[in-house]
């Protein structure tokens, strides 16, 4: 491995977590992106297979031989589902969008922690803007466990702390990927352009320079943190 700074991107194979890759590799960083199907186009990255629901293969890849270091990790792995009244909950559903949001999470902080203990290494967890408020199209199931990933960071930033690692997570609204628009009607799409002060949805360029800021060297005391990127929803007139 080169003397670059590595970074692991896990759910790094589409949307925002490929967009991030791309982007850290043209800022000259080693970049890994992770998940269980590398699209058939980008056999130039570096890629591993894995699921991040299933504790084995999290436990494999972080014992591989060939890592011997990582600087920085992003989880952007990520699972969303269409809202329904609270009658028609399904457990079997919960835990799908649980298990990835969630549990891959804390398999992935287990099995990586020693390595970003050695780097004094950075965290940027993808979070969304359901866990400042709610979700307005995905469902219930969404908002908590993205809800609960702010807790995940709050607790384990005060854990790593004493090691200098450093864990932060961004609130990301609407961006334009395929998670976007497969949940999404042209109609919906439209309204929700205008319903952004800032008058459009997020590209994921919109969202990687702030990605960047908190995994790089720039970032030496926000942890425990969280970046709001919304193209001004917070605001009222
Ligand atoms: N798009 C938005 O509007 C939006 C807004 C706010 C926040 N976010 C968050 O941003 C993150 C990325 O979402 P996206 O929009 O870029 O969606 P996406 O294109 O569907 O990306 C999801 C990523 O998660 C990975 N993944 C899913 N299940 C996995 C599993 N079991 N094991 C390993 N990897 C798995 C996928 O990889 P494989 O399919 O290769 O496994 C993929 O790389 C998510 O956390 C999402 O909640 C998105």
């Amino acid at each position: 491995m080169s003397d670059k700074r590595h970074i692991v991107v896990i759910g790094g194979t589409s949307g925002l977590g490929l967009a991030s890759a791309e982007y850290l590799l043209n800022q000259g960083y080693d970049v890994t992106v992770v998940g269980r199907k590398l699209p058939k186009a980008r056999a130039d990255l570096s890629f591993y297979k894995m699921d991040v629901t299933d504790e084995e293969s999290v436990k494999s890849f972080f014992c591989k031989d060939e890592i011997s270091r990582i600087d920085g990790l992003i989880y952007s792995a990520g699972k969303s589902i269409g809202r329904k009244p609270i009658n028609e909950f399904s457990n079997l559903e919960y835990i799908k969008i649980h298990d990835v949001n969630l549990l891959g999470a804390l398999f992935v902080f287990k099995y990586c922690y020693e390595y970003l203990k050695q780097s004094k290494g950075k965290v940027v967890i993808i979070n969304s803007i359901a866990a400042r408020t709610y979700s307005e199209f995905s469902g219930i199931e969404y908002t908590i466990t993205k809800s609960a990933l702010s807790g995940l960071v709050r607790h384990l930033s005060a854990d790593w702390s004493k090691d200098s690692i450093l864990i932060n997570t961004i609130f990301p609204s609407m961006i334009e990927t395929s998670m976007l628009e497969e949940r999404l009607s042209s109609e919906e799409i439209k309204k929700l352009h205008e319903s952004i002060p800032i008058g459009r949805i997020a590209k994921t360029k919109d969202i990687v320079g702030a990605i960047e800021f908190l995994i790089s060297d720039k970032n030496t005391y926000i942890t425990g943190s969280g970046i709001d990127l919304n193209g001004g929803k917070f605001l009222s007139s």
